[in-house]
């Protein structure tokens, strides 16, 4: 195109950004890789290509890593771990600052080389991909120098095993790599096979930096290598990818002791209200689900217009879609770059061919005759039951429906299995800031849309997996408490013969639903005492879980109530407990044939008191990301929690684990102690007392290793605790990846019951919320 045809049709020329210093880089390195271990670069063995998407051209040889090397890798990491976490977080913390220095000074390089690797648009890998890692260097460089002051009870958690996608590859690095380093950990990263290319110059930088060896260590290769990665020792695995592979990858690390955070797909809606300012909400659609071809987990793949709009939205939408660029990923005028790899492009074409529904508007562009390109597609006129509507595509496809009332917006946005984000447009801040908390997403962008910042976390519920990255909940998933767990012990029940201590029957019966239920099984079991029989329990089966979780299910009212009233019931309960207390005290010491029952029952009277302290107390934060506006991150309650409650301490720990659940505004299922089942049975009627809804809190008593199972694997549970005496982690770990529930379970640790745990307990009781709010004109 002539300059003269430019200035005639006001079309953007080319403006192609070079390649040659990358492409240079990539000779001076030989254009083959080995791995990065140790603080150096093995020698390239037996590997694949790494080809540019939108050429097909090889880039570079990778090696296939192989068990010794993931192995090596590992040790290195290992062996580096004391020393990188006694530096302190001062001494870290310059490492950090080093790397987001070299990383600011080398951004074009970094910037060329993602663009040729993935085929993004140069114009998102210059302005948004590098500056955020560079972003997350610098965050987590004030967090290390801020660790010891501010998270005095943390440490790191050791050696962490990190997996991440292709689609922000250097970014993906930033977000798994500066926290863990920031906290003390040290890293085995293996990045996606089809870019891992600025993760080796990555590795560079930390030479560069002088980061003590064995503290970043990077293998390269395919799904294989990850798995290697995921059973090696390691503390914990940090996955970002499919859920498929994320499901796998529960399972896989199920019992371990594994620490596991999950950044899996989504099917995030993009809801239009029609009050919205129409033109900026299609140029947020642009950002949502054309950045990055679509390749975005949490993408707004799914529109939902108001229906008084949607003929208007959608024909201006397919106006904007024909003006979008799309072609060398190099250009810096270019829209839509190249999708990363045929495979996935394969993958895209199937899905929207498999398509008959709907109607289906591509951009008018030309594509490239080569490389990897898809047009931008509006499949619009869909149904909730389309496959469409709710499978991730990865792709620029756009799939649309409609909605008349605010109610309906919600139940269809949240008619998903995946729960990452969710982006509203309207010019009504009372209708959006009333909308934003009813969506199940952790992330919700208000008139905007893929706002990122190292403030904020970044994270999903449902399928969308669990754990944030980002901001200081983000620090939670690579530090754990101070101190050492001690082996868990088994408690037995005490065994006994004769007559019953109280000559009539008392039969206690589960409390299902605010009502006393028989089981469903029609058996029960004794509670002997070292005096005697002392009554009996019903034993639970998975029918009574079912029954139990629906009626937790349907109490969702709890959550909605104030913080202010959770806190009044929860200190009535303290309040008839502490009246009865005597009573609470002989029942344990009867069951446990100990003495310390007075002092347990004062210490559940002080978790009551203490959970009712928290629960109009433990709030969000207001995060200061670089926009005009705030980011809003809201403790939510998880939902349903099923909790196997400790046995060495009967009230107690019912106690310990319920109070914070409910002051949090969750709803539990709670199974009793298994050997001293009586004190649960009993502080059901101090319930009964206490103006607690029906619902809210369930108890059932039986077997700990019969109940773990339906719980743990119940889809309307949202996560799930274990701290029974009989370790039962593994078994819990492999079910609870039917529906990714977050899982707290002891693994064949004991819980100090002693001391008050409350801050871990609210923690694990909340999902946090980063709703998104731009302000100004
Ligand atoms: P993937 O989940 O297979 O790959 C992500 C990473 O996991 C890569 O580094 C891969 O080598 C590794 N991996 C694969 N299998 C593994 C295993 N068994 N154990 C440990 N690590 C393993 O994603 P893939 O195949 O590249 O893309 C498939 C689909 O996944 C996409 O079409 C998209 O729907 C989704 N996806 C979602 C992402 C997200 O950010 N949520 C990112 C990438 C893909």
């Amino acid at each position: 195109m002539t300059v003269k045809e430019i200035f005639e049709t006001m079309d953007y020329g080319p403006a192609p950004e070079s390649a040659a210093e990358a492409l240079a880089w990539l000779v001076d390195q030989g254009d083959k890789f080995g791995h990065y271990i140790d603080g150096t670069f093995t020698k390239p063995g037996k590997g694949f290509d790494s080809r540019n998407p939108a050429t097909g051209e090889v880039l570079a040889k990778l090696t296939q890593a192989k068990q010794g090397d993931v192995d090596a890798a590992v040790s290195a990491a290992r062996k580096a771990q004391p020393n990188w976490e006694k530096l302190g977080g001062a001494g870290r913390a310059r490492y950090l600052y080093a790397i987001a220095r070299l990383l600011q000074k080398h951004s074009r390089l970094f910037a060329v080389l993602e663009s040729l690797d993935n085929g993004k648009p140069i114009r998102e890998s210059r302005d948004i991909d590098i500056p955020l890692a560079q972003r997350h260097f610098y965050y987590h460089a004030g967090m290390a120098q801020l660790m010891e002051i501010e998270l005095p009870d943390a440490q790191a958690l050791g050696v962490c095993g990190q997996i991440i996608p292709w689609n922000f590859p250097l970014l993906m690095l930033a977000w798994k790599i500066a926290p863990a380093l920031a906290m003390g950990n040290t890293v085995v990263l293996k990045p996606a096979e089809y870019t891992s290319l600025t993760a080796l110059l990555f590795a560079d930088i930390c030479s560069q930096a002088g980061l003590p060896k064995g503290v970043v260590n990077i293998v390269t290769g395919d799904g294989a290598v990850g798995e290697m990665i995921v059973n090696a020792d390691v503390d914990k695995i940090a996955f970002t990818g499919s859920t498929v592979v994320g499901r796998r990858i529960r399972e896989a690390t199920a019992g371990s002791g594994k620490e596991l955070t999950l950044e899996l797909g989504g099917k995030s809606a993009y809801v239009v209200f029609d009050d919205a300012d129409i033109d900026s909400a299609i140029e947020g659609l642009v950002d949502a689900i054309w950045f990055n071809q679509g390749q975005v987990c949490c993408a707004g793949s799914r529109l939902l217009v108001q229906e008084g709009i949607a003929d208007r939205f959608h024909a201006k939408l397919r106006a904007r879609m024909d003006t979008l660029r799309i072609g060398d990923p190099l250009d810096k005028c270019i829209d839509v770059g190249a999708v990363v790899d045929p495979v996935q492009l394969q993958t895209i074409k199937g899905m929207v061919e498999s398509n008959t529904a709907g109607r289906v508007h591509q951009a008018a562009c030309d594509l490239p005759a080569n490389g990897c390109y898809y047009p931008p597609t509006l499949i619009s006129g869909l149904e909730t039951s389309d496959p469409l509507m709710q499978e991730e595509i990865f792709g620029p496809v756009l799939v649309s429906s409609t909605f008349r009332t605010p109610e309906e917006a919600v139940e269809l946005a949240n008619n998903t299995r995946y729960g990452l984000a969710a982006t509203v447009w309207t010019e009504n801040v009372n209708l959006a800031l009333d909308i934003a908390p009813k969506l199940v997403a952790g992330v919700v962008w208000v008139n905007a849309t893929n706002l990122f910042d190292a403030a904020a976390g970044f994270g999903g519920v449902r399928e969308s997996g669990f754990g944030r990255e980002g901001g200081w909940e983000g620090l939670a998933a690579y530090t754990k408490p101070k101190g050492k767990g001690k082996p868990l012990a088994k408690i037995e029940a005490t065994m006994g013969e004769g007559a019953p201590v109280d000559p009539i029957d008392r039969t206690a019966k589960l409390y299902i639903g605010g009502k006393q239920a028989r089981p469903d099984g029609g058996y029960s079991k004794p509670v002997w005492g070292k005096s005697g029989l002392l009554g009996h329990v019903g034993l639970g089966n998975r029918k009574d879980i079912r029954n139990a979780v629906e009626a937790a299910a349907g109490a969702k009212g709890w959550s909605k109530t104030t913080g202010h009233l959770r806190a009044q019931i929860l200190y009535y309960i303290g309040e008839n407990l502490s009246a009865r207390a005597d009573e609470f005290a002989a029942r344990i010491d009867a069951m446990t044939g100990k003495k310390d029952g007075a002092k347990e029952v004062e210490a559940s009277i002080q978790r009551l008191f203490a959970a009712a302290a928290w629960a109009d107390k433990y709030d969000g934060q207001v995060h200061g990301v670089p926009i005009r506006g705030v980011a809003i991150a809201m403790k939510e309650s998880v939902g349903v929690i099923g909790a196997l409650c400790a046995d060495e301490a009967p009230l107690l720990g019912l106690v310990s684990a319920m109070a914070p659940a409910i002051a949090m505004g969750n709803r539990t299922v709670l199974v009793a102690s298994e050997p001293y089942p009586l004190a649960a049975t009993d502080f059901y009627q101090i319930l009964e007392t206490s103006d607690v809804p029906a619902g809210v809190v369930n108890i059932l008593t039986g077997s700990h290793a019969e109940l773990a199972k339906p719980l743990a694997s119940h889809l309307n549970v949202d996560a799930v605790w274990s701290f029974s005496s009989t370790d039962l982690s593994k078994e819990i770990e492999v079910v609870s990846a039917g529906n990714l529930k977050r899982t707290w379970v002891n693994n064949a640790t004991a819980f100090d019951w002693g001391v008050d745990h409350s801050r871990r307990f609210l923690q694990a009781a909340t999902e946090v919320k980063n709703i998104w709010v731009p302000y100004g004109e």
